[in-house]
């Protein structure tokens, strides 16, 4: 199949969040399939590759009469001997950030994401690319069947294209002002009450969920949850109305990038058969934050600071877990509220708490591999990818079980003998709380234990390669569904 993978963010290029390291590993793993993929993306200015880009197209793009035309760029990358056409104006992309600064959105990415989604229909066209599938993500990608089935309806170009959109965090929907967007005649014309709220703002993801031939999320147990009042962040009817075309699929783990015996981000490397570098990873994690070097458990956690990710569990309940023999090192940035509660508390325990308030990939690795346990509390978790990264490198996950934590994540009261990790349920600090003191009790009491759910956790694989198969059949699906026999 020819595939054009849209995404707003591609790991090596661009990345805020697991969407990148999915726009990396997926592509990657279709074109080992064998079939052929091109990847758009926007070239921000944040990519440090300019050096090695090479400049394909000058193109116009053709708004309303209203308003002057958009000439723009595309600039050719390489992931892994993958295309990647970039998207490339500056008036647009050439910005500190890729959707905002400072934790404050851009007031135009209504604008922005309309322009991309055009151009990267047109961009196709240049390229003389014919997609059989284009596999658009998340909101931002949202306009472009809807495009299809308006201003390239009947082109040529794409007359047996069918559309797959990929959702991976529903909650995040991108609603924007229609009367706002008349860059594109069509969206700010759109009167489809399936995709408008309040008449006047158009929801980019209910767009997508519409009008692509496929949809689909990035875990079995997120998918049904999306098709629930209270897990679906509104959208239950979107994804109801779809059923027939929807399911979720696992994401994987990129063991190229996330592996404990090639790793070179971290100073010794080890496997499930001697885990004896662990010990010094851990020493360097230690070293590297600011922690006293002992043998108390380290619990990590690398996220962005936002409130999916369960803050609002751990600060209430941080101060009696911090009276245990035990260290914390948590790195992410993101909501300055969480930022400044956590700096608090790391003031009162200058040798067990560490917050850093950066993104960093180096330190992720570090703490990946340097933790005992890793925690993702979170409240909703579309899939989660740092819990597979920490089972490939022995650190125990202790997750909430919503969404793909839960499909992948098994408690060891559940099930001691299968186990790879620890999971609560209750959205409630206690129910957390709880879970890290039985935690500490095992670890401090049964160490072999511990070693052998290491082991075990290590032995737990999650393939690409097993879910591109997945969403082969799936544009298969999408390409066969409108079929006459
Ligand atoms: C989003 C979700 C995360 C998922 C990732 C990749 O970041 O929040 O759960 O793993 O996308 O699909």
């Amino acid at each position: 199949l020819k595939i054009l993978f849209v995404s707003s963010e591609v790991e090596e290029f661009s990345k805020t969040g697991g969407l990148a390291d999915v726009a990396k590993s997926l592509p990657i793993e279709l074109r080992n399939l064998g079939h052929e993929v091109k990847i758009i993306t926007p070239f921000y200015r944040t990519i440090n590759h300019r050096e090695h880009a090479q400049h394909r197209f000058n193109l116009t793009l053709n708004t309303d009469y209203s308003r002057p035309d958009v000439q723009f760029q595309v600039q050719q990358l390489d992931l892994d001997g993958i295309p990647v056409l970039a998207i490339d104006n500056e008036h647009y992309f050439d910005r500190a950030g890729l959707y905002g600064e400072d934790n404050h959105a851009y007031q135009d990415n209504g604008e922005r994401f309309a322009f991309f989604c055009l151009a990267a229909l047109q961009t196709c066209e240049a390229d003389d690319f014919t997609p059989d599938i284009i596999h658009c993500n998340d909101w931002h990608t949202g306009l472009i069947p809807y495009l299809l089935k308006t201003r390239y309806h009947d082109h040529y170009r794409f007359t047996h294209t069918k559309t797959v959109l990929t959702t991976h965090n529903a909650c995040y929907q991108g609603i924007f002002d229609k009367s706002q967007l008349n860059l594109i005649p069509e969206v700010s014309s759109c009167m489809d009450e399936r995709v408008l709220e309040n008449y006047n703002y158009i929801n980019y993801l209910k767009v997508g969920l519409t009008y692509s031939d496929k949809i689909n999320t990035v875990s079995p147990n997120y998918a049904s949850e999306l098709l629930t009042t209270l897990g679906s962040h509104g959208m239950s009817n979107h994804f109801l109305s779809r059923i027939h075309d929807f399911e979720g699929i696992l994401n994987g783990c990129d063991y190229n990038d996330w592996n404990p015996e090639t790793d070179t981000y971290i100073p010794a490397n080890f496997s499930a058969d001697d885990l004896s570098g662990k010990a010094i990873c851990k020493e360097a994690l230690q070293k590297e934050v600011g922690l006293p070097v002992s043998d108390h458990p380290v619990f990590g956690m690398v996220c962005r600071l936002t409130d999916q990710k369960g803050f609002g569990l751990i600060i209430p309940m941080l101060d009696r877990l911090l009276k245990h023999n035990l260290q914390l090192v948590i790195v992410g940035s993101g909501d300055p509220a969480i930022t400044g509660q956590l700096n608090a508390i790391m003031s009162h325990y200058p040798d067990k708490f560490k917050f850093i308030d950066i993104y960093s990939n180096k330190l992720s690795h570090m703490v990946e591999a340097g933790a005992d346990f890793f925690m993702m509390p979170s409240i909703f978790e579309p899939c989660g990818l740092n819990q597979l990264y920490s089972l490939a490198y022995g650190t125990l996950p202790i997750v909430r079980g919503v969404g793909g934590l839960k499909d992948t994540v098994l408690d060891y009261d559940q099930d001691p003998e299968h186990a790879n990790g620890f999971v609560f349920y209750d959205p409630n600090p206690n129910q957390l709380l709880n879970l890290l003191r039985r935690v500490l009790l095992l670890y401090v009491e049964h160490p072999e234990e511990m070693l052998r759910l290491k082991t075990q956790a290590m032995r737990s694989h999650f393939y690409w390669s097993d879910a591109a198969k997945h969403y082969a059949h799936l544009y298969y699906n999408a390409l066969y569904k409108h079929q006459n026999w």
